[in-house]
């Protein structure tokens, strides 16, 4: 998925009790997670209230109960609402000036290691993996590397597998290309097939796609990098703080942490444990 399309910015209907509405939710995600064991109840009420206003009415039901009950016994309608909830907006060489300060300060770092693993933590469709794989390879990196791409969402995985897209954006993916600091032609990478791009896969033979619940899934190994991009924004405070425990437990001494450009270790209490490498780009090293 790609950009964030026409997201109805929908606000409660007239006259509904927005006490009553808050508990429905709570209600719905609660059931939501006792049936399916997706853990939405942490997430940032004034985003999910709208996602799940969009399903609602998408789906031309009256009101929240409505699709709870629906949601319960329709696993298919699950996987719809489980696309509206899981934001997968995404692009590649997202915010290029973030690539280009991995590219100047991270790899040096990098050369360092014998081996390296890096965490991908809430993928999407890939593009970001793509992109770092690109990195990789052309700093000569690639070989010593292992990436895990994970996301909640089997769907967006299964997409990044595939590793074809739109090709109407390979312009705008072009120029964030060139703005990261790659000095290639980027059409190298991929294949125009109709109205796909399809990249190589041989930029796929270090990658490892798994489904992952940052809420309810564990440290699965030690990283030398994790990338995690766009996806704490969705959670609220207290969330946001035991996803950090996650990935302070999953580095490597030393190792570095990406956040999103919205995203930073600021008012943390793993802030003291990092030094900012790249303040600006938040890309932070685990010091202690
Ligand atoms: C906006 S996208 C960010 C994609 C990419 N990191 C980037 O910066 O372009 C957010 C992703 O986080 C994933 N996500 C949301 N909640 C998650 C969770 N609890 N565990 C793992 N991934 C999650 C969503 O499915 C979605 O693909």
């Amino acid at each position: 998925m790609t950009r964030e399309s026409s997201v109805a910015l929908t606000t409660t209907p007239i006259g509904y009790d927005p006490a009553l509405e808050r508990l429905e939710i709570e209600l719905l995600l609660e059931g939501i997670y006792r049936h399916y064991g997706f853990d939405f109840r942490d997430y940032a009420y004034a985003s999910i209230r709208r996602r799940l206003w969009r399903r609602i009415e998408a789906e031309g039901l009256p009101n929240v109960s409505a699709l709870q009950a629906r949601v319960l016994h329709e696993p298919a309608l699950m996987e719809r609402l489980l696309l509206d909830l899981s934001i997968n907006v995404t692009a590649m060489f997202r915010d290029p000036g973030f690539y280009q300060a991995f590219r100047d300060v991270v790899i040096p770092q990098l050369r360092t290691w014998p081996f390296i693993r890096i965490w991908h933590a809430g993928c999407s469709t890939g593009e970001e993996v793509y992109s770092m794989a690109i990195l990789l390879e052309e700093e000569g990196l690639y070989e010593r590397a292992r990436i895990y791409a994970t996301d909640i969402n089997e769907v967006v995985l299964e997409k990044a597998r595939g590793g074809i897209f739109p090709l109407d954006r390979m312009q705008e993916y072009t120029e964030n290309y060139l703005r990261a600091g790659g000095n290639r032609a980027f059409s190298e990478y991929y294949t125009a097939r109709y109205d796909g791009a399809l990249f190589s896969p041989s930029l796929l033979r270090n990658v490892v796609f798994a489904q992952h619940n940052l809420v309810t899934d564990r440290s699965f190994a030690e990283c030398t990098v994790v990338l995690c991009r766009n996806v704490l924004i969705y959670f609220d405070k207290d969330l946001q703080e035991r996803v950090h425990g996650l990935f302070y437990e999953s580095l490597a001494r030393f190792g570095i942490l990406a956040l999103g450009a919205k995203e930073s270790l600021k008012f943390s209490k793993y802030e003291d444990c990092y030094e900012a490498v790249s303040p600006r780009d938040k890309i932070y090293r685990k010091v202690r």
